[in-house]
């Protein structure tokens, strides 16, 4: 079944014509650490099972740091030889264009969304080793009726077949409704939660919202964790991370 559904996959890329490409300069500093901690999120979501290839990353809050972890995370597989879409369906506040320093104009999901241009059109490779991009493209006035139109949903079941795995980073759930939305349509979620900001509560109510639009919770992070001696059952300064896991600070 596996192996159907991976040689189905191989089929879809031969068919897949050669994409714009653009360069993603990554001004994050290096951090043995951190890039340990990605590691083994990227090998606990493999072992989440091979159905799971669509997983949005939320949070409760803005600013708990989506946006880097799911591009860390994208990178970090597409160097361990997946084949990875990085996906912002983040519409009101596109995040990669600016970090990664993108030169140019770009096609994104909005545009694709309302109908104004076709798929081809917003895929890119990126100078990441197996990895391709789709921008949110400009903000656009009605996001959520846009992700809940048939097109998000045919988008992400059409590029199911061609990716190892989707990574689709999302607006943090307080605020709007989008990401419930988008889990509507993933196979699975991580939940980014930043150290000290959000309460036991407020984690169990969105991770019901997520559960309750059909999303499997797949687990959280815990971001930017002070990681003093003590605090955690750490062995060092960044301590481990596990199913609910935890990043220290970069
Ligand atoms: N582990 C970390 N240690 C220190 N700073 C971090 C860490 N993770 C993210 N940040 C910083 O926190 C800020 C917010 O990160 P990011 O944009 O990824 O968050 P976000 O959740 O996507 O925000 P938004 O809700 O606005 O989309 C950035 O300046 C980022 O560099
Ligand atoms: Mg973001």
């Amino acid at each position: 079944m596996e192996q159907e559904r991976r040689s189905q996959r191989s089929d879809a890329r031969q068919q897949t014509r050669v994409r714009p490409s653009v360069t993603m300069v990554d001004q994050r500093k290096e951090n043995y650490h951190y890039e340990e901690a990605l590691k083994t999120l990227r090998t606990n979501i493999q072992f989440a099972g091979a159905e799971i290839t669509s997983i949005l990353v939320t949070s409760c809050y803005p600013n708990e740091g989506k946006s880097d972890i799911v591009s860390q995370l994208a990178k970090e597989m597409g160097k361990a030889g997946k084949k990875v879409l990085l996906l912002d369906a983040d519409i009101r506040k596109s995040a990669f264009i600016q970090r990664f320093q993108i030169e140019g104009e770009v096609k994104g999901l909005s545009q694709y969304l309302s109908g104004q241009v076709a798929v081809r059109d917003i895929l890119y490779t990126t100078n990441y080793e197996n990895v391709d991009i789709i921008f949110a493209g400009p903000v656009a006035p009605n996001p959520s009726e846009l992700l809940e139109g048939k097109l998000f949903a045919h988008l992400v079941e059409g590029l199911s077949q061609r990716y190892d795995y989707i990574l689709i980073d999302t607006p943090p759930m307080a605020s709007v409704i989008d990401a419930a939305i988008v889990g509507g349509v993933c196979d699975g979620a991580i939940l980014v939660i930043e150290d000290g900001t959000v309460g036991y509560r407020t984690a169990q109510k969105v991770k019901a919202q997520l559960e309750k639009s059909g999303s499997r919770v797949l687990g959280a992070v815990l971001n930017k964790v002070e990681m003093k001696k003590g605090k955690y059952y750490s062995y060092d300064k960044y301590g481990k991370y596990s199913k609910y896991g935890r990043y220290g600070k970069y």
